[in-house]
């Protein structure tokens, strides 16, 4: 009956991590998966997230159903967070908003949504990208192309060559972009350059999707929101899907939603119910237990500031490991210039080696990155920064 079905081939990041977990070498240092540890190597359980699971345990309510839409208050909290309580897209009622099974769940939903009613549009997402969002896109039916994004010349950004390439694209062009922490390079697009690129969408009519996974992990909550508000300041409609799984720490609740910015709220109600129906054929309604602590974080003033100052030690120590990778690489691998590790931001960086030395860092050392060259750098501690660096450099020295 099924012989005729092929084997997975795997996936090149839950695959590895998979790898890692089976290695038993005590050595072995994994920067595969977009995962925050901590300096002692362990996922942690924030302080303000333990204590308002507690305060959700204690209420003991039942366990209904959620909506369709998933729990109001976690939605509204999401539209606070995303753009401010007092943005006037959130105001005036324009933004439709799903809770969703992670970020992937609500990227899933709006690419089926995308597949049904806008059925010539195609996706175009940067080269590089995130790894599943071909995957995505493509399951959900739709046809996906790339835009110039990385320069692995500088381990900077083709800012000018992606502007050009999404000038030329037909209206109604569906454009992933990260909005902050690009994974898998930590190659953002600044202030000024989002705003040279926000005219260049609303003008072309084009879609954006953004994809906020890492906020916090940038420069700050409120500053890795930038991109979400200046396009709901200037009249574009856009979806975004954002995830509290690393923000949070609550990987396995799968926590994230689904919101679509309208022109109005009119708009906005039709959406929400087509996004209602897709999320009723495909697993009917959202998780209640991580959806409420994650409502409760962000809503209770003493967990929300707490969070805060948690989420900003992560994003501190991360820029520490940053910092401490480069200084090794530096100094020995000399003539080559590892600067864009400083400049880069989030969890990733884009290391430039190639897969046959990811292979040999693996095999031989025991460092385990995704085969396009990407670290996780908040898989990096005091305790292993200095032997992956040198692991690094004499691979690189061949
Ligand atoms: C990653 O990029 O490593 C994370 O987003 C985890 C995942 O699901 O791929």
């Amino acid at each position: 009956m099924f012989e005729h079905i092929p084997p997975f081939a795997g996936d090149p990041i839950l695959s590895l991590n998979e790898d890692f977990q089976k290695d038993p070498r005590p050595h072995k240092i994994n920067l595969s998966i977009g995962i925050y540890f901590d300096d002692a190597g362990r996922i942690p359980v924030m302080d303000s997230v333990r204590r308002a699971e507690a305060m959700v345990v204690a209420k003991g309510g039942p366990k209904p159903y959620l909506p369709i839409e998933g729990a109001a208050n976690f939605r509204t909290a999401v539209q606070h967070l995303l753009f401010g309580a007092g943005h006037e897209a959130v105001t005036s009622g324009r933004v439709a908003t799903i809770q969703s099974v992670g970020s992937s769940g609500g990227l899933k939903v709006g690419a089926d949504f995308l597949a049904t009613y806008f059925k010539g549009s195609q996706v175009w997402v940067s080269d590089p990208t995130w790894d599943n969002h071909r995957s995505m896109f493509e399951g959900a039916g739709l046809t996906v192309n790339t835009y110039p994004y990385y320069d692995a010349a500088t381990g900077g950004l083709k800012f000018e060559a992606m502007l050009a390439t999404l000038r030329g694209l037909p209206a109604k062009s569906i454009v992933l972009l990260h909005a902050c922490c690009h994974n898998p390079t930590g190659v953002d697009l600044t202030r000024a350059q989002w705003e040279q690129l926000i005219p260049v969408l609303r003008d072309g009519q084009l879609i954006p999707y953004l994809d906020l996974a890492y906020q916090g992990f940038g420069d700050g909550i409120e500053q890795d929101a930038y991109a979400a508000r200046a396009l709901a300041s200037a009249g574009v409609s856009f979806f975004i899907a954002n995830s509290f799984s690393k923000s949070m720490s609550v990987y396995g609740e799968r926590c994230g939603a689904l919101s679509v910015v309208c022109p109005n709220a009119h708009e906005a109600a039709l959406v929400l119910g087509q996004m209602k129906f897709t999320v009723r054929r495909n697993y009917s309604s959202p998780p209640i237990h991580g959806g409420q602590i994650v409502a409760t974080v962000l809503t209770d003033p003493g967990l929300r500031q707490s969070w805060e100052t948690e989420l900003g030690a992560m994003r501190e120590r991360i820029l520490a490991m940053r910092t401490q990778l480069h200084a090794v690489l530096a100094a020995k691998v000399p003539g080559r210039d590892f600067g864009y590790f400083l400049t880069q931001r989030g969890m990733f960086s884009y290391t430039g080696m190639t897969t046959a030395q990811v292979d040999t860092l693996r095999e031989v050392h025991g460092v385990y990155m995704v085969r396009s060259g990407r670290i996780c750098v908040a898989g990096l501690n005091s305790g292993n920064v200095e032997a992956t660096a040198v692991a690094m450099a004499a691979v690189l020295a061949g």
